[in-house]
């Protein structure tokens, strides 16, 4: 008769303990009354970059990284690509369910007075360097937004909870576009609210002399195609960070700001950029061969591919591949295309890569299409950050509603000295 438990035997010991196994895991807590005596602390597991550990139980995106499955709240990314708007994914994501035609009106209505920048925050990015990375300004100015709502401090009220996060999804496409004005030395374009989310992104970005700026129509739909895509991608590095920095109960703001901290690495949400650069690099399909000999050799990565879940071609990768052919109708033809496109069928017939399940991700193709539309790439990370905070304010808000969420606190093996004595420095050799 099979049961949901889990059998272990400790060899030091010869103790046997049953521990209950629910949804595919056993709790580390239940380890810990394995012992070796009384003076022993217990069981721990160890976990480097938590690869195998649930640190919490979530309803708000199902990935199936053998398969290569992303959802929304159980809608199939495809759907949602396809046939939704980024508000509307990001009220999905946030709340649980689609909105009805009320709820979506009075959510962009929400969203929309909240998208001007107060003049401190706009004085702030006018302080940094005209070439201060984007990203280092966006976390700085996402930061500094907690010292003009300290309302934001009471995490515990509801009603408080969603009037910052209507905030923070409005100032975060604010404060990107003029992160990108302040690098050219261009006034500040102010939100227009009679366009969609997107398309007041855009207008805030490159507006110059015209007076009626209206987005093309096609640019405007893959930007909206690429903000659902990377709305959310459950426990990753930034999201761990929100639920983390959320979970001493700091205010949102200070939250994001880590959150976005932890994409700009290039491991993570600034790969999009590095693959730009690599692709560059290589500059020429003849160049190919010997640049994937490198990454072989162990001399640097293949920028834009693998991933920790996916084991499997990145649904995301899929549909972008697709807008990147809409885009370029519009944008022209851009030779870098054809190295990416390149570059991947001679990795996905290498067995470096088939034996490693290394396939393209999020990050392979979305460069290009950001580069197309003009963006320089030190932008493409704040492109990412954008979208990912509905993800970010969704699960921070799933976290701090979860009574079984505490401060996270993991433990740690010290290998380090046992006790010894202060030396003076005139000692010390
Ligand atoms: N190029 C070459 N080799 C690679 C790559 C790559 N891009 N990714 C992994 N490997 C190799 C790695 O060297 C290791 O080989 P070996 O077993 O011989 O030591 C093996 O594959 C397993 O790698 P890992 O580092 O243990 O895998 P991980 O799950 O810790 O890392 C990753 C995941 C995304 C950090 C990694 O694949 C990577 O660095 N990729 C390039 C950067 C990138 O595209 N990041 C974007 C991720 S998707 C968007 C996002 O999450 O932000």
């Amino acid at each position: 008769m099979p049961h949901d438990t889990l059998s272990i035997t400790d060899n030091r010991t010869g103790k046997t303990y049953d521990l209950p196994i629910a949804n595919g895991t056993i709790k580390a807590m239940d380890l810990r009354q394995i012992k070796t005596g009384d003076d022993d602390f217990g069981l721990m597991s160890y976990d480097p970059g938590l690869a195998n550990t649930a640190s919490t139980k979530s309803t708000i995106t199902y990935i199936d990284g053998e398969q290569g499955i992303l959802r929304y709240r159980g809608y199939p990314i495809e759907q949602l690509a396809e046939r939704s708007t980024y508000l509307e994914t990001a009220y999905l994501i946030v709340f649980g369910e689609l909105p009805t035609a009320a709820q979506l009106e009075q959510w962009e209505f929400d969203i929309n007075c909240h998208t001007l920048l107060h003049i401190n925050i706009q004085r702030l990015i006018s302080t940094f360097r005209y070439d201060a990375h984007p990203m280092s300004i966006f976390i700085s100015a996402i930061a500094s937004l907690s010292t003009l709502y300290p309302d934001a401090r009471d995490v515990t009220d509801p009603a408080n909870r969603r009037l910052q996060i209507e905030r923070m999804l409005a100032k975060v496409a604010t404060i990107a576009a003029f992160t990108y004005r302040h690098n050219y030395g261009w006034p500040f374009n102010y939100p227009d609210d009679s366009l969609s989310y997107v398309g007041n992104f855009l207008k805030m970005m490159f507006r110059s002399t015209e007076v009626n700026y209206r987005p093309n129509p096609v640019l405007e739909r893959a930007l909206n195609t690429l903000f659902i895509l990377h709305a959310d991608h459950e426990q990753n590095c930034s999201t761990n960070t929100m639920r983390v920095i959320g979970s001493s109960q700091a205010d949102p703001y200070s939250a994001l700001a880590g959150a976005a901290a932890a994409l700009y690495g290039p491991l993570h949400g600034a790969a999009n950029e590095a693959v730009l650069r690599m692709l560059e690099q290589i500059g020429t399909i003849d160049n190919i061969r010997p640049f994937i000999e490198k990454v072989k050799s162990g001399d640097g990565r293949l920028m834009g591919f693998g991933h920790r879940v996916y084991k499997n071609y990145d649904p995301r990768c899929k549909i972008i591949k697709h807008i990147a052919g809409e885009v370029f109708e519009v944008t022209g033809h851009n030779p870098l295309l054809d190295v990416a496109l390149e570059l991947e069928q001679i990795a996905l017939q290498d067995d470096y890569f088939i034996s490693r399940k290394l396939y393209p991700n999020v990050d392979f193709y979305s460069g290009l299409i950001y580069r197309a539309m003009n963006l320089p790439a030190s932008m493409f990370t704040v492109l990412f950050a954008i979208p990912r905070t509905c993800g970010w304010v969704a699960q921070w808000l799933e976290m701090l509603t979860d009574q079984e969420q505490k401060i996270a606190r993991p433990r740690q093996i010290y290998l380090g000295p046992d006790i010894r004595d202060y030396v003076s420095i005139d000692r010390r050799g």
